[in-house]
């Protein structure tokens, strides 16, 4: 009854999102996935559109993982073994053997000393963040940061914020030396991969302030970053941020559910940093894990990825990136180059991006528009994301459709 009352107060606030055209709206639902075939990637069915085959260039599963057969039949295989569900959390009888053997084999391809698994990135942002940032901690971070990183502050309870200009980091040196005094440790954070535009935190410098100004705070300073977009899709063998830039943070997080193409998020530190998590993070004691076909799952992934065939993947993603940006830039269209598989169309306006998402639909292809306030104004793009899926067929067909949109301006 109490939703009686209550009613008018949502209906304006939905009213309002709508009205500003900042509303999600209505998902498209997907009814199906048909195979690569010949020349072809795989191609998607959307609910509505009937036999309509659709390319997507929208999916985070930047090395094609999900649909892998293998991959498939490791999830296949440890449901009928099992069964479906960890039935409870991890510390009471949900520990399965493939939720410590994935915790081992991340925390190998870090080259941490160990890791632990969580429903999602984003409860891993959480669960890092809330436990570590106490009243003494000076917490600073990209302006752009992730929404999970965004929440973690906010449930959190830091002495000083510290928000610094997106990738400056003159601002990010500014923050930590004005705050000196201030907190007994600071909390330094960023996304690795920022997932807009696909530009990557400067983490060598980022480091090298950290190290700076550690002996400044009593309890130093503690670098995370979060490269859910980066792990698996940058670097020479997918190991993300770090590994482009050539340096190490005190903590990553990543998640399983993009380049590995599952589900699950993960963090990988030193061992006390994370026994002090499983004590700590109430995301993690209070809430279940993945499940076991999806740790068996993500656990082959980890493995191919880091292998042979796995540097093939991503020679061939960087192929289809730059075919992709070049074909763009052939085309009359502003882009941000750079390796990461996150292509934005720089299109600089709401209207035409709307138009131009529209354009790609209605000839087959998946494509997400950002607009103000997910972006800034002025940057309104449209996020094409490049899979190791996606064939030269595929890029062209893509760049062939952006030309004769080109055409009709
Ligand atoms: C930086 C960052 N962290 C976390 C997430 C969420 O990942 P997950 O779906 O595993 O929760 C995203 C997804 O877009 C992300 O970009």
């Amino acid at each position: 009854m109490s939703l009686d009352k209550l009613k008018d107060t949502l209906q304006l606030e939905l009213d309002d999102l709508y009205k500003a055209g900042n509303a999600k709206g209505k998902e498209l639902v997907i009814t199906g996935v048909k195979p690569a075939e010949g020349s072809k990637g795989p191609r998607y069915y959307i609910e509505g559109k009937k036999d309509k085959e659709f390319l997507r260039m929208n999916a985070n599963s930047y090395l094609g993982m999900s649909l892998r057969k293998d991959i498939i039949e490791a999830e296949e295989k440890a449901a009928r073994e099992f069964g479906v569900g960890p039935g409870a959390v991890r510390f009471i009888s949900g520990t399965y053997k493939a939720h410590t053997m994935l915790e081992e084999r991340l925390a190998r391809f870090h080259n941490r000393k160990a890791a632990m698994i969580f429903s999602s990135a984003y409860v891993t942002s959480l669960s890092v963040l809330f436990p570590l940032i106490t009243k003494d901690t000076v917490l600073i971070s990209d302006e752009l940061n992730h929404n999970c990183i965004i929440i973690a502050i906010r449930l959190s309870r830091p002495a000083v914020k510290g928000i610094y200009k997106h990738n400056d980091m003159n601002d990010f040196e500014a923050e930590i030396a004005k705050n000196i005094g201030k907190g007994k440790r600071v909390i330094a954070v960023t996304d690795g991969i920022f997932s807009m535009r696909g530009d990557n935190a400067p983490l060598d410098k980022f480091v090298e302030i950290c190290e700076k100004y550690n002996d400044k705070f009593d309890e130093g300073i503690i670098s995370i970053i979060d490269d859910s977009h980066g792990i698996g899709a940058f670097g020479k063998t997918g190991r993300g941020t770090e590994e482009y830039c050539g340096t190490k943070v005190d903590i990553v997080i990543g998640t399983l559910g993009k380049s590995f193409g599952v589900n699950g998020g993960y963090v990988a530190a030193s061992k006390q940093v994370i026994d002090f998590l499983r004590e700590k993070a109430p995301m993690y004691i209070y809430s279940n894990p993945i499940t076991v076909s999806e740790a068996s799952a993500a656990l082959k992934a980890v493995e191919i990825l880091d292998s042979p065939q796995g540097l093939e993947i991503l020679e061939h993603l960087r192929r289809m990136t730059k075919r992709f940006e070049d074909g763009l830039k052939e085309a009359g269209y502003e882009t941000i180059e750079g390796e990461h598989p996150v292509v934005p169309i720089m299109v600089r306006d709401t209207k035409k991006t709307s138009e131009l998402v529209k354009y790609l639909f209605e000839n087959g292809i998946l494509s997400t528009g950002l607009n103000f306030p997910v972006v800034p104004k002025g940057d309104e793009e449209i996020r094409i994301q490049i899979s190791a899926d996606h064939t030269k067929y595929d890029i062209d067909y893509a760049i062939g459709v952006l030309k004769k949109f080109k055409k009709k301006q």
